[in-house]
């Protein structure tokens, strides 16, 4: 049977909530990744440092795993040098969302005037801490993320000693971005690279598979695919995995968010097999992050095989992405 151990997969882009939610979804990741980048976008969003401790603390409970570091991030604000001074051993990104494009986003940035964000980021280039990008507009659904590029180059031409992570990337534009500035890093989730809008609204509406960015166009996934399974060096995994409870999804006004953290590595295996470029997917899940964000991850081997896993109905409250099917690849052993 075909078989590919992982070493320290990382998700660098990951919802866990909190309370019961968390309770639930903190193990499914725990189990077989090292570690996870874990968003901030809270109801109120994770803005001191004893929010940031606390929440670490609750995840670390949750997850009952000795093995697992959870990578906490601020949610942008404006923020003094001396605030991140203070927190920057608590922390290894913050992330930028725009006002009001997400879940939970309202209290993002409004307008992007660099002088009023300055001192933070030339801050955090100093400090090294990550700036971590949300990018997209609220201009029409199909195009917010190729209209934000203008934003992405103005950030990396104005602070070229600052890492900014692209997230998500779900655009051949983003893509394409990667290489204009050295600066520039990008995640991609697993089901960005397996669906389009087609598989969303094409059909019958499937609202498991409605999240933000939306999932673009066959050309676009196309690019995404080319720069994951070659592993690109600036390019990393990030789930985006985000739960939300059934009935919020199964609803008129469904939010955005696909759950895919118990599946993410057998989806990635499938994936990169029918390519033939397993030889990639440790590169991609984890050597890739560990250069960028210069962390060296909690050991643990994750083995896979090329047998069906059948992905159950419901995680607590949460349908997942597959739910009720049946996947080419199952987890066999973590060591
Ligand atoms: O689909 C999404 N869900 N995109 C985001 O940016 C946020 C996330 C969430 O928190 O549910
Ligand atoms: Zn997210």
């Amino acid at each position: 049977m075909k078989t590919v151990t992982l070493t320290m997969p990382l998700d660098m882009h990951l919802h866990l909530r909190d309370g019961e939610m968390l309770e639930t979804v903190a193990p499914l990741t725990s189990y077989s990744f090292s570690g996870a980048l874990v968003m901030p976008n809270l109801v109120p969003p994770v803005t001191t440092k004893e929010m940031v401790s606390g929440y670490k603390e609750r995840i670390l409970h949750a997850t009952g795993a000795d093995d697992f570091e959870p990578y906490m991030t601020l949610f942008y604000q404006n923020y003094s040098r001396a605030f991140l001074e203070e927190i920057k051993d608590d922390i290894i990104a913050i992330k930028l969302y725009p006002s009001g494009v997400t879940t939970n986003s309202e209290g993002g940035v409004a307008s992007f005037d660099i002088e009023s964000m300055r001192e933070t980021l030339e801050a955090m280039s100093d400090l090294g801490i990550v700036l971590s990008v949300h990018g997209e507009t609220n201009g029409f659904v199909m195009d917010r993320e190729a209209e934000f590029m203008s934003v992405y180059e103005m950030l990396a031409s104005n602070f070229p000693r600052l890492k900014i992570v692209m997230e998500h990337i779900t655009t051949r534009d983003a893509v394409e971005m990667l290489d204009k500035y050295d600066n520039l890093y990008a995640t991609i989730t697993v089901h960005h690279l397996m669906i389009t809008l087609d598989d969303v609204a094409g059909g019958l509406l499937r609202p498991h598979l409605f999240c933000k960015p939306i999932a673009k166009r066959p050309n676009d996934r196309e690019a995404l695919l080319k720069v994951a399974l070659e592993a690109h060096p600036k390019v990393m995994f990030g789930s985006d995995s985000a739960p939300h409870p059934k009935h919020a999804k199964e609803s008129c006004g469904c939010g955005a968010g696909v759950f895919t953290a118990p599946i993410a590595l057998q989806l990635l295996c499938e994936i990169f097999d029918a390519h033939g470029k397993l030889d990639n997917l440790q590169a991609f899940v984890s050597d890739n992050a560990q250069r960028i964000y210069g962390i060296c991850a909690e050991y643990k081997e994750v083995t896979l095989s090329k047998r069906e896993f059948h992905v159950p109905d419901i995680y607590g409250s949460v349908v997942p992405m597959k739910a009720g099917e049946t996947l080419k690849w199952s987890i066999e052993r973590v060591d």
